[in-house]
């Protein structure tokens, strides 16, 4: 189930995101959550099973939806669950949903996306 962030997930959120190399830096990582807790443009959405277990992270500008982070717990990989965040975050999206640099080969895995880059 896909659920919006909230504040008081923060710590999981912060772990999970933490999980993807661009992410390893604490102070990046203190921004990137401030990023999503202030800017409306910034959307992040965590998952569950039992526990928070995945999270996925959105940007919307000029028209355009860019995939910013997509992380899956390592203990619940390969089941689906990445695939399955992306499904449920683009019905909320009203846009098409490009990659990042960070985000491209799982978006190309997923046959969501082009050979294309942009940060
Ligand atoms: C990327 C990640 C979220 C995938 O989560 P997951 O739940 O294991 O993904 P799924 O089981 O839904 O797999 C969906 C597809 O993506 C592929 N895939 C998984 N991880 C991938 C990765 N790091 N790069 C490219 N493709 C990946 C899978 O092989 C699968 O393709 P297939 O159906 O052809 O086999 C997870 O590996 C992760 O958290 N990685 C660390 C964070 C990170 O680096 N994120 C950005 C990756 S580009």
């Amino acid at each position: 189930m896909l659920i919006p962030y909230k504040n008081s997930n923060q710590k999981i959120a912060m772990g999970l995101l933490s999980l993807m190399p661009k992410e390893k830096d604490l102070t990046v990582l203190q921004e990137t959550i401030a990023r999503y807790e202030t800017d409306p443009d910034w959307k992040l959405y965590l998952w569950k099973e039992v526990d928070f277990v995945g999270v996925i992270g959105v940007n919307i500008e000029a028209g355009e939806a860019k995939l910013q982070h997509v992380c899956v717990n390592p203990s619940f990989r390969k089941e689906g669950i990445g695939k399955k965040m992306l499904d449920q975050l683009k019905l909320t999206l009203p846009c098409e949903l490009k990659p990042t640099k960070a985000t491209e080969n799982f978006l190309l895995a997923c046959g969501e996306a082009e050979e294309e880059k942009s940060d």
